[in-house]
């Protein structure tokens, strides 16, 4: 089946299931400050899923682009992206779960629609807690189609909100429990007996979110007078299981880009792991920019908001193109062009602005290619130690290094980046240019070294408490901090229970409750490991090392001999736990052999 196949059923489909087609909304949201980009076919719909009449009625289906940078660094891998396609119907306060599920069984399994084979299907529903009750009616319709189909109860799993729960979309709005379809895809073995969330053959396909709260921003959830459904079925995704692929790169939507790019390297794209994510990234990235600068609104790479996204993406497939031996001058371009070509028939703004989206693309390339090789030598220059905020801010000043860029870079040489000082250095910089950047950097950096701060501090506050639950064996093994969420990799052999991920949360949240205060000593390395004091890179830190203890006041000073946590650490951190707000594990899954990877936020 063919992408444009694809969508066609899909919509097709829910007009017959009375459904009006809405078109894909702009990439950049409307009316919503909160974000930068529309980041589901639910983003356009807010203000109707909060009540307001919608013009085409209370049944609608749309495929909507896409775009989510939240997952950036999992691209590389078979089935993620920055720009996607979401197929998606909802109900305005019309049906509710159980046509909602019998419609999605039968789109997917029907022949006279996708004929997918129902022995790979799985699902899960919302295993409830104390905002919201475990989801009986949705497990109740699960278990009937499954028993009318000889399906396995053990492939329906009930799994908690991180799992379970979807919204909202920026910070307030509506949200609620869903159910995910699940697909198998490891087309060489049978579909296991029971659903686990662990194994990556299980690739989501379809989630459908029952939108019954509005999310304040007190952080409570309040009922929704008009329940909705809201769901979102990946266009790349599906498109590969129907041909049998497990890899989105190696369907239509693909091809022509990763040819484009083997020609313009002259490698292979399965050869090697390296080149194989180089590609992926590159395709992926070369995609999602020529959709942003495809908006009739006419974004241009930049130092700010989406413009700013817009310049990481180009300049990290920039920087991936240089690692496979990309040459050509004006080479994103050809990539683009491709894009065009594969999309133009659906999206009509690709050859709108086709030549916008090339000169756009051409100065950029141009722009940074002139300074990358000169960075790139300057960055192995520094990268003999950890690098200093006045180091990145040189590297992005002198040759347009993106903050995330040098970040990346450290990294995988196991290196820090001081990311408050680099804030601090771009503040010192912009009081020049004020009235263009005041109260313009959200997303970007300014304001978001607050927030990587708190994480900061939330990171050693997990460590701690995984300490505490899972045993001393638990070492950090990396960590990675937006202005959006916390990374963190910790050495621990098997998946954690749903008991000791929310044992974990409680006592962070204890700590943050206590609001004890965060102190900050200069010792020898030798004194801070006497102290047990937690370090990740030790051997590479200096003679003189900071110590950074979260201890309770006694007799009006902090007790360090009755620390909850202490960690050799460069900083900065919040000064009071208490501004913390509220800690909570999004995922906890599998990174390497040994190493377990848990996302969390502060909300
Ligand atoms: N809004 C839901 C999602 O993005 C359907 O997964």
């Amino acid at each position: 089946m063919t992408a444009k196949e694809l969508r066609t059923k899909y919509l097709e489909f829910f007009q017959t299931k009375g459904h009006t087609v809405i078109s894909s909304a702009s990439l950049i949201p409307e009316n919503d400050p909160t974000v930068l980009f529309t980041t589901a076919g639910m983003h356009p719909l807010v203000p109707y899923l909060l009540g307001e009449s919608h013009p085409a009625g209370t049944r609608l289906v749309s495929v909507q682009k896409c775009i989510r940078t939240d997952d950036i660094d999992e691209v590389g891998d078979k089935t993620h992206h920055t720009f996607f396609e979401m197929m998606g119907n909802w109900s305005l306060g019309d049906y509710f779960k159980k046509e909602s599920i019998l419609y999605s069984w039968e789109f997917l399994t029907s022949p006279d629609y996708l004929g997918l084979a129902k022995e790979c299907l799985a699902v899960s529903v919302f295993a409830g807690d104390s905002d919201a009750p475990f989801d009986q009616a949705a497990d109740d319709i699960w278990a009937e189609i499954f028993r009318a189909n000889n399906l396995p109860l053990t492939r329906i799993a009930k799994l908690p909100k991180k799992n379970n729960w979807w919204g909202p979309a920026g910070l307030t709005g509506p949200c609620g429990p869903d159910t995910e379809i699940f697909y198998w895809t490891d087309f060489q073995k049978a579909a296991p007996l029971s659903f686990n969330d662990d194994n990556e053959s299980w690739v989501e396909i379809w989630n459908n979110v029952f939108m019954q709260y509005n999310k304040q921003a007190d952080g409570s959830y309040q009922p929704l007078a008009q329940k909705n459904v809201d769901t979102g079925l990946g266009l790349e995704r599906t498109l590969a299981v129907l041909n049998g692929l497990d890899d989105n790169y190696q369907t239509e939507l693909f091809v022509p880009l990763i040819s484009k790019i083997e020609e313009l390297s002259n490698q292979t794209y399965l050869s090697q792991i390296e080149v194989t994510r180089a590609m992926r990234i590159i395709a992926d990235h070369v995609k999602a920019a020529t959709f942003i600068s495809a908006d009739d609104k006419n974004i241009k790479p930049a130092n700010t908001d989406q413009g700013y996204v817009l310049r990481r993406l180009i300049r990290r497939a920039l920087r991936y193109g240089r690692q496979l031996g990309i040459e050509k001058t004006n080479w994103l371009a050809d990539i683009a062009q491709e894009v065009i070509n594969l999309y133009s028939d659906f999206y009509s703004e690709l050859e709108r602005n086709q030549n916008f989206i090339i000169n756009a693309l051409n100065e950029e390339e141009k722009k940074f290619t002139r300074t990358l090789e000169k960075g790139m030598l300057e960055f192995e220059k520094l990268a003999r130690g950890d690098i200093s905020g006045r180091d990145a801010f040189n590297l992005y000043q002198s040759y347009g290094f993106p903050w995330e860029m040098t970040a990346e870079l450290a990294k995988e040489r196991g290196l820090s980046v001081d990311q408050a000082g680099f804030a601090a250095e771009l503040k010192k910089h912009q009081d020049l240019s004020r009235t263009a950047t005041a109260g313009k950097f959200k997303g970007g950096l300014a304001d978001s070294s607050e927030k990587t701060t708190k994480l900061h501090t939330a990171a050693h506050l997990l460590l701690a408490a995984l300490r505490q639950v899972l045993g001393e064996h638990v070492a950090q093994k990396g960590s990675n901090i937006t202005a959006e969420r916390l990374r963190f990799d910790f050495s621990h052999p098997e998946k954690m229970t749903v008991e000791q991920i929310n044992a974990v949360e409680k006592i962070v949240n204890d700590v943050i409750a206590a609001d004890l205060p965060v102190t900050c000593e200069e010792l020898s390395l030798k004194e801070a490991k006497e102290r047990k004091a937690m370090g990740v890179f030790e051997s590479k830190y200096n003679e003189r090392v900071k110590v950074y203890s979260v201890a309770p006041v006694v007799a009006g000073k902090p007790n360090l001999a009755l620390a909850f946590s202490q960690e050799i650490c460069g900083g900065p951190h919040v000064k009071h736990t208490g501004v913390l707000g509220t800690f909570k594990i999004k995922k906890e899954s599998s990174s390497s052999a040994g190493v377990r990877r848990i996302k969390a936020i502060l909300e």
